[in-house]
């Protein structure tokens, strides 16, 4: 048996709820004077220099490539490399880290406006995703501030952590909160799409006071990254991203860094959701629509491969359709705008390209329109034989269906778990035995009944997966913050 483990009391983020018009007009008043704003990012760190060969590049919006957002200029591995040399562990008690931490919170709670906007306009993302998104990152720091202050951990010294574009706020905080909680130094490699969201967070937590020889934010391209995953000074590597970027990363880890070093990465999904004959169509039908199109699929944990019984396929894709065609798509600042734009065009070519092919083969069900300007993918479905049909993750808003019948169960769930992904997986039924037996056989990290299968919550869903989808341990549970330091996770009491 492991060990018990008991949730510490936190605060939550309070959110905003934006189903009410009053919330809705505050936040719109309070994000317009960051409408047309241009934000500035550099490199922070106390080993950080700038000079004439460092040239700031543009930053797009990749809903309208007309909207400047700002200026970021990217380190270099030299830059990299004195960071790691300035770099050092959190000399604070715990109990100070934990209000650092908690200052950080009160910082994003009190500046949320201005990282909707920035999530807005540099990362392409929706009011609701961005709410969402700010309110995750919140949770994060108060979850990891309570979790040190109850275990006590002793750090491993300096963590690199690396994030995805897809969350660049939340998995971003995430990351680096646990890291500091247990008291380590960080070296912080955004992706490259979303350095100034970054840029924005890292300079609350400076400014909340995390020392700049501790916090140390680099942003720019995977070689930058590369620098920071290759040294044998490290205490760990906390990546987000894609599967293939993981697998370079261990491999450069176990060339350079000490044996043992822990690499915790959370990576990609081939994620399934099967209806049976028994599932509420109108129930099933929404929550396909949010897992596949909201964020316009650039989630790791979005539905990619729907499995119906045939017996109700007929009627649940038809409701698909209609409700594929209420979506409304556009630009993101406009509030009523269910999905925005892919992250760039490299992005919407992969998409573009894998829906031409389907479309040669006679295999698209249903297409959207997409808006003229921008980098936006339309929301398509394509039928397919079964998941094995997939051979990648396609990071969009595309859905695969299959049909399936009721005596080939077994056999679907086999096909699933063979991908080799284990992510998230979603089941509508209302036949308890089946959700026992779903539960028992599918080998994922995140399961839903009758829900969506998007948007995990920190500490009450600790988020991640098995196989090629990840490491673990999950991202917002009790084994997350341990892994950071040099310690045994010891039962709490309640
Ligand atoms: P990516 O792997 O291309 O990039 C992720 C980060 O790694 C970026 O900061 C990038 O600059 C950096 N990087 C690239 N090459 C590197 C190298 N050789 N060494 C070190 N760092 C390097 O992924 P992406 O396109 O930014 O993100 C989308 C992917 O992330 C999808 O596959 C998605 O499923 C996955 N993702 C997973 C989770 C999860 O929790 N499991 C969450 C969000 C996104
Ligand atoms: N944690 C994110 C979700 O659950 C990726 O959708």
């Amino acid at each position: 048996t492991g060990p018990e483990l008991f949730l510490p009391h936190r605060p939550n983020s309070k959110g905003w709820d934006i189903t009410h018009r009053a919330t809705l007009a505050e936040i719109d008043a309070g994000r317009e004077p960051f409408k047309t704003h241009e934000w500035t990012g550099t490199p922070l760190s106390s080993a950080w220099q700038t000079d004439d060969t460092k040239t700031a590049r543009p930053v797009l919006n990749p809903a309208n490539h007309d909207d400047i957002v700002g200026q970021i200029t990217w380190a270099t591995p030299e830059d990299a490399k004195a960071a790691l040399d300035a770099a050092k562990p959190w000399d604070a008690s715990v109990a100070d880290r934990a209000a650092v931490l908690r200052k950080i919170a009160k910082a994003y709670e009190d500046n949320a406006e201005e990282f909707f906007a920035l999530l807005n306009r540099e990362a392409g993302k929706t009011m609701l995703d961005c709410v969402g998104e700010v309110r995750e990152a919140v949770d994060f720091l108060y979850f990891y501030a309570a979790e040190a202050e109850i275990r006590n951990p002793t750090p491993r010294g300096l963590w690199t952590c690396i994030s995805p574009w897809n969350f660049p706020l939340a998995i971003f905080t995430g990351q680096i909160a646990a890291a500091l909680a247990a008291g380590n130094g960080v070296l912080a490699k955004p992706a490259e799409q979303t350095g100034l969201i970054a840029h924005r967070a890292a300079q609350l937590m400076h400014e909340a006071g995390v020392p700049e020889d501790v916090l140390h934010l680099l942003p720019g391209s995977g070689d930058i990254g590369a620098a920071l995953t290759s040294d044998a000074r490290l205490g760990g590597v906390a990546f987000t991203g894609s599967t293939a970027t993981a697998l370079k990363i261990r491999q450069s880890m176990a060339e350079t860094c000490a044996p043992g070093t822990p690499l915790i990465a959370e990576t990609g999904g081939l994620n399934a959701m099967i209806v049976d004959s028994t599932a509420l169509p109108e129930h099933a039908v929404r929550d396909i629509l949010q897992s596949a199109f909201q964020s316009a699929g650039q989630r790791c944990s979005a539905l990619r491969c729907l499995y119906v019984q045939e017996d109700v396929a007929e009627k649940v894709i038809h409701m698909l359709k209609g409700g594929m065609d209420e979506l409304r798509l556009g630009d993101p600042w406009d509030l009523t705008t269910d999905v925005g734009p892919v992250i760039d065009a490299a992005a919407l070519k992969t998409i573009q390209d894998h829906i031409a092919t389907a479309r040669d083969e006679g295999r698209v069900l249903h297409e959207r329109a997409t808006p003229a300007t921008g980098t936006y993918a339309a929301p398509t479905v394509i039928r397919v034989n079964g998941i094995e049909d997939l051979e990648r993750e396609i990071f969009g808003p595309v859905l695969h269906v299959a049909t399936y019948k009721a005596r080939d169960l077994d056999r679907v769930i086999e096909a699933i778990n063979a991908t080799g992904y284990g992510l998230t997986f979603g089941l509508h039924t209302r036949i308890d035995d089946r959700v026992e037996q779903v539960l028992e056989q599918v080998h994922a990290g995140n399961i839903y009944v009758n829900r969506n299968q998007i948007g995990a919550v920190v500490g009450s869903q600790p988020f991640g997966g098995e196989g090629l989808s990840g490491t673990g341990p999950k991202a917002g549970g009790p084994m997350y913050m341990p892994r950071f330091a040099d310690m045994v996770v010891q039962p709490v009491p309640a």
